[in-house]
Order: structure tokens, then C-alpha cells, then sequence
């Protein structure tokens, strides 16, 4: 297992499972599953020691509301982790979102988009992380850019 995806809720599965998504197009191993930072604390900490005996390299956490997941999970491993914001009502991912990318000094959160923009995102920058002693997985990245740009291109013949 190569990442390990957390969210705060079973409410979460729909957007988070696009990051999931986009770890498998990669070929990236990963494993998903709820727990949440301040409804089981103990099983937050449980998960994140096991990804480490595991050899896991990123661990993504999405969650919405007063989003303190990832910020704990930053605290407890020296991996890097990554945050999803989600958009829950009535703030709409703006809660999730400060409270997942203004960590204090010292305990880093990189932080990606709200919802599920940020949910691919996480996986494809947990793919560069990755990347940096995989060669194969470089190619992957490099080629799902060029795919991007080809995207770009055949939508911008269809305007002109
Ligand atoms: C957060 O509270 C979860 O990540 C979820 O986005 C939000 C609402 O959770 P539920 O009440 O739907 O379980 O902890």
C-alpha cells in the first residue's frame, strides 16, 4: 500500500472516491476508509501507525465541517498529508478549508481544492510525491499531462 485515504464520513465516499479513482488510473496502490478526528480519535491514530508499518508514502484526508482529520493526522507521522476540503452545508467547504490548510508552524497540511477538484488533486499530487523514486510513475504523470493538453486542444477545434 502506497497511500492511505481517510474521511471523516461515510458522507464523504462520494467525493472521495474520485481520489481513489485517479490513484488506481496511476496504478498506485491505496486503501480507503473512515475514521474520523474527532468521533474515533483512537482509530485515526490505529490507521495512521499501521500505514507507516505498511510503507505507506502519503496519506490523503478528506473531511468536511470543522475539519481538524488531516491536521491530526499531520501531527501524528512524519508522512507527508495531504487535505481535502469538503463542501457540507451551511459553509459550503469554506469551514473545511481553513480548518484544514492554516495549520501552526511545524505540522504541515498541504491543502488542495474544495471538493471534488480536490479530491483528484490529492491523488495526482500524491502521485508526485511518489514519483520522485518511481521512473514508470513519472512516465504515468507525464503522460497524463499530455493527455490533458490533447483534451484542451480538441475541445478549443470544436469552438474555432
Ligand atoms: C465531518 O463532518 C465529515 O468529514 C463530514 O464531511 C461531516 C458531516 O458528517 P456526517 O454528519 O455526514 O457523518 O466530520
Amino acid at each position: 500500500m502506497k497511500v492511505l485515504i481517510l474521511m471523516g464520513s461515510e458522507s464523504d465516499l462520494k467525493v472521495m472516491e474520485r481520489c481513489k479513482a485517479q490513484l488506481d488510473e496511476f496504478g498506485i496502490p491505496s486503501e480507503m476508509t473512515v475514521a474520523s478526528a474527532h468521533r474515533s480519535p483512537e482509530r485515526v491514530l490505529k490507521l495512521v501507525k499501521s500505514a507507516e508499518r505498511k510503507g505507506a508514502e502519503v496519506i490523503i484526508c478528506g473531511a468536511g465541517m470543522a475539519a481538524h482529520l488531516a491536521g491530526v493526522v499531520a501531527s501524528h507521522t512524519i508522512l507527508p498529508v495531504i487535505g481535502v476540503p469538503l463542501s457540507v452545508a451551511p459553509l459550503n467547504g469554506l469551514d473545511a478549508l481553513l480548518s484544514t490548510f492554516q495549520m501552526p508552524p511545524g505540522v504541515p497540511v498541504a491543502t488542495v481544492s474544495i471538493g471534488k477538484a480536490g479530491a483528484k488533486n490529492a491523488a495526482v499530487l500524491a502521485a508526485r510525491i511518489i514519483a520522485r523514486s518511481d521512473k514508470d510513475l513519472q512516465r504515468r504523470l507525464r503522460a497524463f499531462r499530455k493527455k490533458q493538453a490533447a483534451e484542451v486542444e480538441k475541445q478549443a477545434k470544436g469552438i474555432g
